[in-house]
């Protein structure tokens, strides 16, 4: 259709047909067992509202969408189509690591990879868009969503998220296989005091816009199809009726044109907030702000009538949104092709076809960060005797809580990994119960175990650990644990297993712990208790082929830590790139009156950007290479810089290495971060093979908003990091 035709059509709509295009319905009032991303109860709609409405989420598979899709169109007075949206958040059937882990990798190629296949998968079974990427900065570790980031740094999100807006939309979203991308939560929904879910973020416009809105932009200058609002507030009020943040920033500023949806039930959720007495209102702050579709509140269905009426809204307003939700039903093809790419013959080709789980095996090992290696206890040996004991050797749940496989028999256990790759000499046992007995789980779920068990599967471990040369402690967060509404006030790994690694390693000294987990916990005791350490994030489909690749040395771990590990909650919220106090510390608690505690030293037990491999690098001093004439290289407006280092591969095996570059401001107008990255690449090298590696440095990289809140660089004396991770001391000096 023409822009023209489809306004045509929005004249031709009643204000009730229009209303109902900028609603977003749950599937669950199309289908009862079909998966609910929120509550229901609230949400009291007529048939003929439900009739109306614009577009359904949460719903899949091929046959069920075409017969959904003919009936709703049959009822509707133009036969308009539903537009199908779903959270393919780290892959539809065959499931890719976590968004987290995926950002440990440091590997954009690979998410562009994972989001292209999770979009076939998802488009076979008749989705149209997805919920995907999460870009939000995370900067707390007790906020369950951090494991739906790819971490602290925006501009790594940035990178990342882009990629993946890249891998699922193609340079066409009608074409086949692709659909349309959503960016989310805008603006900042990371930002939640004390990491609570749905609390109040707090931020200066300074830190929102330098720290929190690239990677945002990022994604909309790739062209995003979609974005969707936050539930917090920013500068008090919520995103969903944020006229300033919707209109000046996002569509003004950074320029985008495409679909802004809310989050579920965000324009209602406003009454509670305070700031809108009834739904009308909400409706009207959300309409004003130019949010174009209501997902799961009735605000606009109940609202815009009578704003309209009460000359509040005008009809130019509502046909604004209304053009963009058809806009994009538009570009996906469905006004031609409703069903899009819905085939029960391409579902049964594609999902979990050895191509996608090929893929995802991949990125599961380059997502792997070995945090210790004493001793050099990885790889293991195939011939020698090693137990792998805990509640994850044969778990399945080891996908993180955004991904819901029809039948977890998909999954690869580690014990079957460990089997498939032919290992002997192993034992396994389980060794603990994931939780304490009684533990209630976010779904309301209550685990209850039986105490007795609970000695003799300690022992079965134990007594396997004795008899071992090496014991694999597989232990971690449940997946329910983490996402949404999974905020913890500690990040520790529950008590159950924490007792047993401490049994497991008071009889073996060769103790490698693997961790699985969707947001960095506190290592420290386990760091203590094992020779070898190594974080696995929530794999997916192919964990245990991945893990046993990794620990027999088929393969390295290729991940390095996204976000901060703390050696302790209280040292929450942490990261690397923070401003420098007028009281600097030295690192130890032998000072008084110095930024920091009394108790823990201000230090992250693994920082941003950490992770070894299995061998050894070393870096020369960085070198820019351009001798402009004065004391230090001088960067200008129209001419780069170019840092390099030159990497050497000291150790006895192929590795690779993420080399990453920093930047630091030294003097600005105002507080600057101790350091930025502003590059990364993973470099792999034969044992004794050297290579250069090289920056290229713009201005534009250095720009901050300054003291007049103009975005700009500032002359005047720079550092440029080249080094394995963000504490590196390994830079050259610049002017600007
Ligand atoms: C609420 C979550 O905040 C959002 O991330 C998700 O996409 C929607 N529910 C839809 O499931």
């Amino acid at each position: 259709m023409t822009n023209e035709q489809i306004k045509a059509l929005i004249a031709d709509l009643s204000i009730e047909e229009k209303a109902g295009q900028l609603l977003q319905v749950a599937g669950n009032f199309y289908d009862k067992d079909s998966l609910t991303t929120g509550a229901l109860d609230y949400f009291k709609i007529t048939d003929k509202e439900l009739e109306l409405t614009g577009s359904i989420l949460s719903i899949s598979g091929a046959e069920k969408l075409k017969k959904i899709q003919d009936e709703c169109m049959a009822k509707q007075p133009h036969h308009i189509p539903q537009v199908f949206m779903l959270d393919i958040i780290n892959g539809y059937e065959t499931i890719y690591p976590v968004p987290m882990a995926q950002g440990a990798s440091f590997n954009p190629d690979m998410a562009k990879k994972c989001a292209a296949m999770a979009a076939i998968e998802g488009s076979a079974a008749g989705i149209h868009v997805t919920f995907s990427p999460m870009v939000d900065l995370v900067r707390d570790a007790r906020w369950g969503r951090v494991m739906e980031s790819t971490g602290e740094d925006s501009y790594l999100n940035g990178v990342l998220g882009a990629a993946m807006v890249e891998g699922y939309q193609g340079d066409d979203i009608k074409s086949k296989g692709k659909m349309g991308a959503c960016v989310k939560h805008f603006a900042a929904y990371g930002g939640a005091e004390g990491g609570r879910d749905y609390d109040t973020v707090e931020l200066s416009e300074r830190t929102l816009r330098e720290e929190y809105l690239p990677a945002y932009k990022a994604c909309i200058d790739d062209g995003v199809k979609l974005v969707m609002t936050s539930f917090n507030t920013i500068k008090h009020v919520p995103a969903a009726g944020n006229k300033w943040l919707m209109k000046k920033v996002l569509r003004d500023e950074m320029g985008f044109d495409g679909m802004l949806i809310s989050d579920y039930g965000a324009i209602v959720e406003m009454v509670n907030h305070n700031i809108a007495k009834d739904e009308v209102q909400a409706a009207e702050l959300s309409i004003n702000a130019g949010v174009d579709m209501d997902m799961m509140s009735l605000c606009y269905v109940h609202g815009l009538k009578k704003l309209l009426e009460e000359g509040k809204i005008s009809q130019e307003m509502i046909d604004e949104a209304v053009f963009r939700v058809l806009s994009l039903k538009n570009e996906l093809g469905l006004f031609d092709n409703p069903y899009k790419d819905a085939s029960a013959e391409d579902e049964k080709k594609y999902i979990l076809c050895d191509e996608h789980r090929k893929l995802a095996m991949e990125a599961a090992m380059d997502s792997f960060v070995l945090l210790e290696n004493d001793d050099k206890m990885l790889p293991l040996s195939k011939d020698e005797s090693v137990c792998f004991v805990g509640p994850f050797v044969d778990s399945k749940k080891v996908y993180g809580s955004w991904t819901f496989p029809s039948n977890d028999d998909s999954i690869v256990s580690i014990r079957q990994g460990i089997e498939n790759i032919g290992a002997k000499n192993v034992s396994y046992a389980q060794g603990s119960q994931f939780l304490s007995n009684n533990m209630k789980l976010k779904n309301g779920e209550i685990l209850t175990y039986d105490d007795e068990a609970k000695e003799k599967l300690l022992k079965e471990a134990v007594d396997a650990a004795k008899s071992s040369s090496k014991a694999v402690v597989c232990i971690g967060e449940h997946a329910q644990f983490t996402g949404e509404a999974a905020s913890r006030t500690n990040i520790t790994i529950p008590e159950e297993q924490m007792e047993l690694l401490r049994a497991v390693s008071e009889v073996n000294e060769n103790v490698v712990t693997l961790v699985v987990n969707g947001r960095p916990l506190e290592l420290a005791e386990g760091k203590k208790l094992s020779k070898a350490v190594m974080v696995v994030w929530f794999p997916g489909t192919e964990t245990g082929n991945a893990i046993a690749n990794v620990i027999y040395g088929n393969n390295e771990p290729g991940g390095r830590v996204p976000m901060s590990f703390p050696y302790t909650v209280g040292q929450e919220p942490c990261y690397y790139n923070r401003l420098k106090s007028g009281r600097p510390n030295n690192g130890t608690l032998e000072q008084g009156y110095v930024m920091g505690y009394i108790d823990q030293i201000d230090k992250m037990l693994y920082p941003f950007g950490y992770g070894k491999t299995y061998t050894e690098f070393e870096y020369s001093t960085v070198e820019i290479e351009e001798k402009t004439g004065e004391e230090k290289p001088v960067l200008t407006l129209d001419k780069t810089l170019t840092a390099s280092v030159v990497i050497t591969n000291k150790g006895q095996r192929e590795g690779t290495e993420t080399v990453q570059m920093y930047v630091q401001d030294l003097f600005g107008s105002v507080c600057r971060p101790v350091k930025q990255l502003r590059g990364f690449e993973k470099v792999t090298l034969a044992p004794g093979e050297s290579k250069k590696v090289s920056f290229v440095i713009k201005e534009e990289m250095l720009r901050f908003y300054n003291i007049d809140m103009e975005y700009t660089s500032e002359a005047g004396d720079f550092k440029v990091y080249i080094g394995p991770d963000s504490e590196t001391d390994n830079f050259a000096e610049f002017v600007i």
